[in-house]
């Protein structure tokens, strides 16, 4: 239910990469203010981030947040970027559903498992636009968002 939206995006960016065919990384002549790809992507960084440290953390309410805020970010790059190729977007998909399902069960093993393969997803595409020297990893114990609490907030 929760990848509705998203599945929604995805088909009419579907229908708008259908003729957009220039492999164009600059923003669509627009009046509004479209952000640039690197900013989406620094926001995609730290909503990646802070999915690990919510799941590691068993909050799932959080991680299931942060996961419909990274998945934000990817739609909006597909939509805002015609030079990016649908199915660089749509090959994470697996990956996102397997992510909500694992959210949904409270499954830390599932979890982690999505996490990697969505990680891995990431890369794929860095690759493919030459972005090779991108490259995400599953986050080491180290945090470095040390302004916000990942645990869930104790009961008033
Ligand atoms: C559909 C393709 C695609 C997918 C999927 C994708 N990226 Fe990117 N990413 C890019 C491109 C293209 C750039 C280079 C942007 C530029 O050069 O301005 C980039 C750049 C980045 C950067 C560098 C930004 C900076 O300014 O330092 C980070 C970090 C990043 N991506 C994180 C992620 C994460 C995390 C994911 C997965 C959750 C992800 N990306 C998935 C295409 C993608």
């Amino acid at each position: 239910m929760r990848l509705r939206g998203w599945m929604l995006a995805l088909a009419g960016f579907g229908a708008l990469t259908a003729v957009a065919t220039a492999q164009d990384l600059k923003s669509p002549s627009s009046d509004q203010y479209v952000p640039r790809l690197g900013d989406i992507m620094g926001a995609a960084q730290t909503r990646h981030q802070k999915l690990w440290l919510a799941g590691k953390a068993q909050n799932w309410e959080l991680a299931a947040y942060e996961l419909r805020q990274l998945k934000a970010s990817l739609v909006e790059a597909a939509v805002f970027y015609s030079g990016i190729p649908v199915g660089n977007v749509t090959t994470l998909e697996p990956s996102l559903q397997s992510m909500s399902d694992a959210l949904t069960a409270k499954d830390g093993r599932k979890f982690a498992k999505a996490f990697g393969d969505l990680t891995e997803g990431c890369n794929t595409c860095h690759r493919s636009m030459k972005r090779n020297f991108v490259v995400m990893k599953v986050p080491s114990d180290q945090a470095p968002f040390a302004n916000q609490q990942f645990a869930p907030p104790s009961k008033p």
